[in-house]
């Protein structure tokens, strides 16, 4: 079949496609939210959902301790509120792009673990507060996990062992009740430790009354990636709402790389194989996002970028051209959007 070659914002909306199913967005910048720009014009026509990909995370919002720095996040909530479109904080807690500050404790020492659980309460606090009612999902905790399983042994956890955990969670609740709190990493598809430790770790937090709103699952992928264990982990994620109903999965970094993980290939030309291989991976993918969709289990699911032109799998994790996403170099949408068009919205297209 062949599908018109045009740009997003001339292309059909995907997000429209999929209202009242699934929100579909993208991982953003605030350059990216200038009204005259082809990135807000593209924004607008095929999202309904936004991540702030690097601004809102802490090494940019408190550089200094007591020093908060909101204008980026300002401008991305204005934004938001303006043109009725929902907005995920990324991110409240996380090992890396994190102030220094945060673990340095009197004369070079380390911080104490009161010092770090006060000043991570007071970051949340602050923040989230802020945004109260204007920012509807928040990522608190970011990439907690070793992808062997187990708690990752970040300056976080050797200080404070794992009661920052819920702690995170709980000055999260207190500054918005409202807002939808997530756990949020990588590799929960590909590596079942992962995905048992997360499993673990939400359960007994559930059980504690801590609360989660949801995991958030970051979905890193590549034409590669094996979808059979994809299914299987997502599945045992999806079974904790036997303990929470509430309980929601999100999509919150998707792309789709054409490397291995490993590979040190040079820049790989975009062949017929290749775009075969993308179009099957995105359909498969949104097959399943769908029958989750459908089963109420998830709700949204967010692009980690705008275009392939801006993605960070150009220089990550070594520098080669990419080609990860639904829209192409040129903001043209390529045919695998078309594929998810069909299929993200309408029931029967997959049967
Ligand atoms: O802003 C500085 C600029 O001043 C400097 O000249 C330049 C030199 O390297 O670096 C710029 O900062 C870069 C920043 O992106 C903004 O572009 C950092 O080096 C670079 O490390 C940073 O990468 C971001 C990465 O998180 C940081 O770990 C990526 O853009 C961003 O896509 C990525 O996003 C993460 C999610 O937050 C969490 N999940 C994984 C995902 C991909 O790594």
């Amino acid at each position: 079949m062949n599908q018109p070659d045009v740009f997003a914002w001339d292309a059909p909306s995907l997000a429209e496609a999929c209202r009242g199913r699934l929100r579909i967005g993208a991982a953003v910048n605030t350059w990216d939210l200038d009204e005259a720009s082809p990135a807000c014009a593209a924004i607008r026509r095929q999202f309904d959902i936004l991540t702030l990909e690097n601004e809102s995370k802490p090494v940019n919002v408190q550089p200094e301790e007591g020093r908060f720095v909101f204008d980026k996040l300002d401008r991305f909530t204005d934004f938001g509120q303006k043109n009725g479109i929902t907005l995920r904080g990324h991110t409240l807690v996380w090992h890396s792009q994190v102030p220094g500050w945060l673990f340095e404790g009197e004369d070079g020492a380390p911080a104490s673990k009161e010092q770090l659980l006060s000043r991570m309460q007071a970051h949340i606090g602050t923040v989230v507060s802020r945004y109260r009612g204007k920012i509807a999902t928040w990522d608190v905790l970011n990439e907690v996990l070793r992808d062997e399983g187990g708690l990752r042994e970040s300056k976080w956890y050797k200080i404070a062992g794992r009661d920052y955990i819920p702690a995170a969670f709980q000055a999260a609740h207190e500054a918005d009740p409202d807002a939808r709190l997530l756990i949020n990493d990588y590799n929960l598809e590909s590596s079942e430790a992962k995905a048992d430790t997360m499993a673990a770790l939400v359960e007994e937090l559930l059980r504690a009354g801590t609360p989660v709103g949801g995991i958030g699952l970051q979905m890193h992928l590549s034409l590669y990636t094996d979808l059979e264990l994809l299914k299987k982990n997502v599945r045992k994620l999806a079974a904790l709402r036997a303990f929470a109903p509430d309980l929601r999965l999100e999509v919150t970094e998707l792309d789709v790389s054409c490397y291995r993980f490993d590979d040190t290939a040079e820049d790989l030309l975009w062949t017929d194989a290749l775009e075969t291989a993308f179009r099957e991976k995105y359909a498969a993918l949104f097959r399943f996002y769908g029958e989750l969709a459908d089963e109420g289990t998830l709700d949204t699911v967010v692009f980690w970028g705008l275009s392939d032109a801006v993605s960070w799998l150009n220089g990550f994790p070594r520098r080669h051209k990419n080609y990860p996403l639904l829209i192409g170099r040129g903001w043209r949408v390529k045919p695998a959007f078309y594929d998810v068009l069909a299929l993200a919205g309408n029931k029967e297209a997959q049967s």
